[in-house]
């Protein structure tokens, strides 16, 4: 063998081969893709924190993560990373169990806090290992999500809606968006399948009307579409009409977890809506490989948005089990995927690292927390059809909760469309901390 057939060999043997229709590959090749998303987490080293993935990534895209691991866990059966998994959740739920803490008070918007809720309603639905009696549980952190949000509802502009932003102090707060909205929605879908709470049900229609009538969701066509959201100084008027594949996907499986619940012909109609309105998230009519169309062809796509593609996979493989009739589809757009993933995955130094664009062929040079995360999910939700479908209260998941959960939180959080001058000069409080601390550490850097 001369050396060209060497390297050959080196390569083939390094990049990540996928056979979709075989549960060996599939295991093998989310194996080494789930270990280098795990290479992102510094949680137990030394300045990292529980829960937290490495800079850059922000607070709201380990709540996505660990949502792509407790599906790692529960598709392959593989329990490498229970315990981590379950340490993140438990230690980033925040002073009141709600998923605010007080460290992320400078970011936090509503839709950060949604990705972390709906990490605890999937650990429910999958019926992860639960945590110990005295600390809180995966329903109850779903619903103190879901409570705390709805509570939010700011009916001052817009005839309705959630903000982006929680905290007034924090920019974005002029701004109502999709994924916050869509965040409440889909927990309070998932929420109502779960509990057989029919008040969830009235809560995430009252939101999807208010997508429809503020024009942030179009069903002028039989293909749906989600829009971005748009600036409260106008009413809401002027909508920012970017795209992204998460809306899609978690308004396509909102609507699929109430048709599954409901049996309302309405929700299987809009599940259909998105699911053919995805095309947009392709390159060209009858491919079905998912691109982030708003920027990853500009090669814009910030670590942020390097990720959306491992929601809307795995609101994919969740739409495919409630509502069957899409399976067709689904499968399309997973197999196909799943195929250019793992064709993406073939960089740097493991010769297994993911890359952004599926329809490359082939490693784009692009790497990240949000890469392995799109082409782990795409993988794994190949296996849907081999594991229950996500449990209920009533047929297999055992985690406890409570309609109440969240009202203890304080008037940090409860209040922030009233604020009083309390309020205010607490905000003024927090800015001033973090400019003595900046100032501090300038000083101590310094020295
Ligand atoms: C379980 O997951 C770990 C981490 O991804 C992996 O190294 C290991 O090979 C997996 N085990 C099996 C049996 O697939
Ligand atoms: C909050 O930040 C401090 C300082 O970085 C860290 O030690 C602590 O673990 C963080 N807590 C959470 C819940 O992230
Ligand atoms: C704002 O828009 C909503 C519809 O989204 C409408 O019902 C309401 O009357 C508008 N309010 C103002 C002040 O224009
Ligand atoms: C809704 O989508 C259609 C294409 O399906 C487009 O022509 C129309 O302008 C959109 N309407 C709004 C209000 O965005
Ligand atoms: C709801 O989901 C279950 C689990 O996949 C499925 O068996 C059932 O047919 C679905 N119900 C409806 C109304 O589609
Ligand atoms: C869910 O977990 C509980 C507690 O560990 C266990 O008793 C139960 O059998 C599990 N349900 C399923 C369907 O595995
Ligand atoms: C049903 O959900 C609503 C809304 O969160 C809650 O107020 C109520 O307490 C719940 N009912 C029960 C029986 O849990």
């Amino acid at each position: 063998m001369n050396i060209f057939g060497i390297l050959l060999l080196v390569g083939s043997a390094l990049s990540v081969d996928l056979d979709v229709d075989s549960v060996d590959s599939i295991r093998e090749a989310t194996a080494l893709i789930s270990t280098g998303l795990m290479d992102y987490y510094w949680g137990y080293q030394k300045g990292g924190t529980i829960g937290m993935f490495t800079n850059p990534y922000y607070w709201w895209e380990a709540g996505g993560a660990w949502g792509s691991m407790i599906d790692y866990w529960y598709f392959l059966e593989n329990n490498t990373y229970e315990e981590t998994i379950k340490q993140a959740l438990l230690y980033q739920v925040g002073e009141n169990d709600d998923y605010i803490p007080l460290n992320q008070s400078t970011t936090e918007g509503n839709d950060d806090q949604a990705f972390w809720g709906i990490a605890a309603i999937q650990a429910a639905e999958r019926n992860f290992t639960n945590p110990s009696d005295d600390q809180p549980q995966w329903l109850y952190l779903a619903q103190a999500v879901f409570n705390t949000m709805a509570w939010r509802w700011d009916t001052d502009s817009c005839n309705g809606g959630l903000r982006w932003q929680i905290f007034p102090w924090n920019s974005g707060y002029d701004y109502k968006n999709s994924v916050s909205n869509a965040g409440l929605f889909h927990i309070g879908a998932r929420l109502a399948r779960f509990t057989g709470n029919d008040s969830y049900v009235d809560w995430a229609e009252k939101v999807y009307d208010w997508l429809v009538g503020v024009k942030f969701v179009n069903e002028s066509n039989s293909y749906y579409f989600a829009y971005d959201g748009a600036n409260i100084d106008d009413n809401c008027s002027s909508v920012t009409k970017y795209q992204w594949t998460y809306n899609a996907g978690m308004l396509l499986s909102g609507c699929a977890y109430l048709y599954n619940y409901t049996g309302e012909d309405i929700w299987k109609e809009r599940t259909l809506g998105y699911l053919n309105g995805l095309f947009v998230f392709t390159p060209q009519d009858g491919n079905y490989i998912l691109q982030e169309t708003a920027c990853q062809g500009s090669g814009t796509c910030n670590n942020d948005q390097r990720s959306f593609k491992a929601y809307l996979s795995r609101f994919l493989g969740l739409t495919a089990v409630l509502v069957p009739e899409t399976q067709d589809t689904v499968n399309k757009y997973l197999q196909d995927s799943a195929q250019g993933a793992a064709a993406s995955c073939s960089g740097g130094y493991d010769g297994h690292t993911c890359g952004l664009n599926w329809n490359y062929n082939g490693w784009d040079g692009n790497y990240g927390l949000g890469e392995q995360m799109c082409a782990l999910e795409v993988m794994q939700n190949l296996l849907i059809y081999d594991r229950p479908a996500p449990y209920t209260a009533t047929n297999g998941g055992s985690s406890t909760g409570d309609g109440a959960a969240g009202s203890q939180t304080t008037s940090l959080t409860d209040q922030p469309l009233s604020l009083d001058k309390g309020d205010s000069a607490g905000a003024a409080i927090i800015t001033v901390l973090i400019g003595v601390s900046i100032i501090a550490l300038a000083c101590w850097l310094l020295v």
